[in-house]
């Protein structure tokens, strides 16, 4: 059974996502169900990324993004693109850095604990299949590096996954 080593934060971001994208490789190596894939990511960066209240997963259904595996608490279940920083960056294609989640226009508030929030966008061919959700208590919380991080644990988790029947 897969066991989740504790990082250093001693290296800086750059070696802790260095570390965390080898822990995923291991974690999804060998399986392609891309819920359970999902699942035990979010789990994974929930773990071991300081500093977070949520980690988890929104998949494209038609013109929503619907609630995927998680960690943390309860949330909103769908979210038209277009809406809420998750559906910008969908729309997009782009990550969104939000340092002031009370700054972001039209931000939906699943946790009232939120002050910052990133979102990566699930992109496969050109085509946004879903986004990765992060949030965090902490103002200011996600940096350049945490965004250039994430989009590299996202390439791992597509490049593991069978997203083929996935909104497409
Ligand atoms: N804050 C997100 C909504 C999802 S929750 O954070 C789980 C947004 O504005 O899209």
């Amino acid at each position: 059974m897969f066991q989740p080593l504790p990082i250093s934060a001693s290296g800086g971001k750059h070696d802790l996502y260095r570390a965390l994208a080898q822990q995923l490789s291991g974690l999804l190596h060998g399986e392609s169900d891309a819920i359970a894939n999902a699942a035990n990511m979010s789990a994974l960066i929930y773990d071991l990324l300081p500093d977070l209240n949520r980690a988890g997963f929104y998949f494209l259904r038609g013109s929503e993004l619907v609630l995927g595996p998680f960690q943390g608490k309860v949330a909103c279940v769908r979210i038209p693109v277009g809406r809420g920083v998750c559906g910008k960056a969908a729309e997009r294609k782009a990550s969104v850095v939000v340092p002031d989640v009370h700054a972001f226009p039209g931000h939906i508030a699943c946790d009232g604990a939120s002050r910052s929030e990133l979102v990566v966008p699930l992109v496969v061919d050109g085509a946004v299949l879903g986004v990765l959700d992060l949030d965090s208590p902490i103002p200011s919380r996600f940096e350049e590096d945490d965004r250039i991080g994430c989009e590299s644990l996202v390439r791992i988790y597509l490049d593991a996954s069978d997203l083929s029947g996935s909104g497409r």
